[in-house]
């Protein structure tokens, strides 16, 4: 597995690859990588000739009173984590070979990132979209990896990758869960094992809404239970809970057919979001 650090050097790693007629695929990370993570790495793997994972904790997708300073960074850790999963090329790029002083050009998919995670996050998507567009031109990968975790992110790329004609498939992945349910996140790790415990029901929860909503309970009635239930939880305060077409993210209608419950709730003050599609 190579390390690469350098924008430019990627590029020309990629392009001389492309030359070469080798598939790339893209996992774009934060770190602290666990197995949420790695199945998006697997998946890649057995995809695509070459596999780039990116690591870089994005300044502008935090707010001004989030964890940017705080985020996990065990860097050897996850290096080890991709030399063991097949890992071609790992890129860890710096804010100074990313944002130059007179950085200035954002990408905002308007439709989508004003709501539910873009209310109490509103600069959170266009951070994500930027950082996603600059990896995409410089990794130029066939197929890019995301995790339905993040469903609104998911559904925020797809729509960039259409409006902008990127040529990349984005392959949305399963949410990997621990034991007791909790979706795994790099941000778990705040919790104490108690706040893991109450966490957890954040899922049963969910698989309870999606239970009654599939037996033909109003949607409407089915998300205010699960509110309830969520704020019970200790130490918790409920964010959002929503129930939205899983295509458009556009609030339900009794005519949509696929739906998502999304929820973000804060527990132990730490933020968690999770979802399920029905
Ligand atoms: P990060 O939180 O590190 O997540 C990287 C990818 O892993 C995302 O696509 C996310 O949805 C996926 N992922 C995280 N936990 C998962 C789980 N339990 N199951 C399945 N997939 C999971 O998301 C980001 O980083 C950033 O916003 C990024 C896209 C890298 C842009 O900076």
């Amino acid at each position: 597995m190579k390390i690469i650090k350098n924008p430019l050097q990627i590029q020309k790693i990629s392009i001389e690859l492309m030359k070469k007629n080798k598939s790339i695929g893209l996992v774009p990370t934060m770190g602290a990588l666990h197995l949420g993570h790695i199945s998006l790495i697997k998946k890649s793997v057995s995809q695509n000739d070459i596999t780039v994972v990116s690591i870089y904790v994005n300044p502008i997708q935090f707010g001004p009173n989030e964890d940017y300073k705080r985020y996990p960074r065990p860097i050897k850790d996850d290096i080890e984590i991709c030399k063991k999963n097949g890992v071609d090329y790992l890129f860890l790029p710096t804010n100074e070979t990313l944002y130059d002083n007179d950085f200035s050009t954002y990408v905002t998919v308007d439709k989508l990132s004003n709501m539910m995670c873009g209310v109490t996050r509103p600069i959170h998507f266009r951070g994500v979209a930027t950082i996603v567009s600059k990896l995409f031109n410089m990794i130029l990968p066939d197929r890019a990896y995301f995790g339905l975790k993040d469903y609104q992110q998911y559904t925020v790329i797809k729509q960039m990758v259409k409006d902008l004609n990127f040529k990349i498939k984005v392959i949305g992945c399963p949410i990997v869960r621990e034991k007791n349910g909790l979706a795994m996140s790099s941000r778990n790790t705040y919790l104490s094992q108690e706040a893991k415990e109450n966490a957890s029901n954040i899922h049963k929860i969910l698989v309870n809404a999606k239970k009654s909503f599939n037996s033909g309970k109003n949607i409407f009635s089915v998300i205010k239970e699960a509110g309830i239930l969520l704020s019970k939880i200790e130490n918790s305060e409920v964010d959002y809970i929503e129930a939205r077409d899983s295509n458009t993210l556009q609030p339900v209608q009794t005519t949509s057919k696929k739906v998502v419950i999304a929820v973000a709730v804060k527990v132990q003050n730490i933020r968690l979001i999770d979802n399920i599609l029905c």
